[in-house]
């Protein structure tokens, strides 16, 4: 008799038991209510979607002025921490486990969705090249200005209070967004880093912000309740650098000093190929890293299964799967076939292509839907 693969049994997370080491990635659904506040129809959606061993919630802005989408959550206002409260206990009546991905967008934003119709902000005043979401239309970033040296310890303190108040809602931990080209992204990267200050120039001085905001969260949360998502070769939102390997050897290093509860990391380009960068060597990071593994970008069952049998430490992490799919796990474990993503319904509406994707169960009853 064959046992049960590593991917569909339970696994430790700091102080937490997954069911499973199957991940719902972070998806910005653009779904939340006036004054940027969760819903009970999110609630519904991710509550469907608690099979996953750990779901990662949609990446949510930190401040007004870290939004860069429409409707998109927030995490900094009473409101806010009182709509998640409902998400988390949805999940959690489920038997599920949810953290929420921690979101500034920097220069990837729109004045209209700024306070006052203000300027985005970025470390250096250089436009990225990259659409936002305003008004139901995709529309390029506006041109950003440099931050000041002293709101730099203000940004990090935001991050400090999103810890806070994921924690108050109900959260099992948090996760810095560092990923695809977002602010912390643009501080690390040279080809939007321009900083003469010490937040830019080295790798070490471009690496501080991220180090920073990581630690104020560690020091809220304790680092077994926060996680980190990466990029490395990534050229997501017009992100470019000169150095990655060395970059990301040096943040790695560090990472494994601050020893958060995860590194989730990107392989590739997000949301295309995983080759994307054929010299970059992610076997060689994954060396450097001593803790849980949480890989993501193009898995397949099969790549899935691979990795989890090689690799103790790795989970999966799934996005699109999980957005037509609400029982992937299942699905994936008597590997039932996958029902395919409306692309239609990805940002923004309601229970459209957000709550009404069937289950198995679902289409046993009805098989015609
Ligand atoms: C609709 C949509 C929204 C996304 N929103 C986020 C997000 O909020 N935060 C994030 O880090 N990545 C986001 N991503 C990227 C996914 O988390 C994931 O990295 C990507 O889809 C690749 O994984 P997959 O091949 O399993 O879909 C989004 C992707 C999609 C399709």
């Amino acid at each position: 008799m064959s046992s049960t693969p590593p991917l569909f049994t339970a696994y430790s997370l700091g102080q937490l038991t997954l069911s499973n080491r199957i991940v719902m990635a972070p998806l910005t659904r653009s779904r939340a209510a006036a004054g940027f506040i969760p819903t009970k129809l999110m609630a519904d959606y991710y509550a469907q979607r608690a099979s996953a061993g750990l779901i990662i919630a949609e990446a949510s802005q930190i401040s007004q002025q870290g939004m860069g989408y429409q409707d998109t959550p927030g995490i900094y206002s009473a409101e806010q921490v009182a709509g998640w409260r409902q998400v988390t206990e949805a999940v959690h009546q489920q038997g599920g486990v949810i953290f929420l991905q921690l979101w500034h967008v920097g220069r990837v934003s729109h004045y209209k969705l700024q306070p006052g119709g203000a300027q985005p902000v970025a470390p250096s005043a250089i436009q990225a090249d990259a659409m936002t979401f305003v008004e139901g239309d995709f529309v390029p970033a506006s041109e950003p200005r440099a931050l000041e040296r002293d709101e730099i310890p203000l940004l990090v303190n935001d991050y400090r209070l999103a810890t806070e108040n994921a924690l108050a809602a109900g959260f099992d931990g948090v996760e810095l967004h560092a990923a695809n080209g977002y602010l912390v992204d643009q501080f690390l990267r040279d080809g939007s880093n321009h900083r003469t200050d010490e937040y830019g120039g080295s790798i070490e001085n471009r690496s501080r912000f991220l180090l920073e905001v990581m630690s104020a969260m560690i020091e809220v949360a304790g680092n077994h309740r926060v996680g980190i998502r990466l990029s490395p070769v990534s050229p997501a939102n017009g992100i470019s650098n000169s150095d990655n390997q060395a970059l990301f050897s040096y943040l790695f290093d560090q990472l494994e000093r601050l020893a958060p509860v995860y590194l989730h990391v990107i392989e590739g380009a997000t949301m295309s190929s995983r080759e994307f960068d054929p010299d970059f060597d992610f076997g060689q990071l994954r060396k450097r890293y001593s803790g849980t593994y949480i890989a993501n970008n193009g898995y397949t069952r099969d790549l899935a299964l691979q990795l989890t049998n090689s690799d103790s430490k790795a989970l999966v992490a799934f996005g699109r799967k999980f957005i037509s799919n609400p029982d992937l796990v299942r699905r994936l474990m008597e590997d039932a076939p996958l029902q395919s993503l409306d692309k239609h319904t990805l940002y923004g509406g309601g229970a459209k292509g957000y709550t009404d994707y069937p289950t198995l169960s679902d289409q046993d009853v009805n098989p015609s839907r």
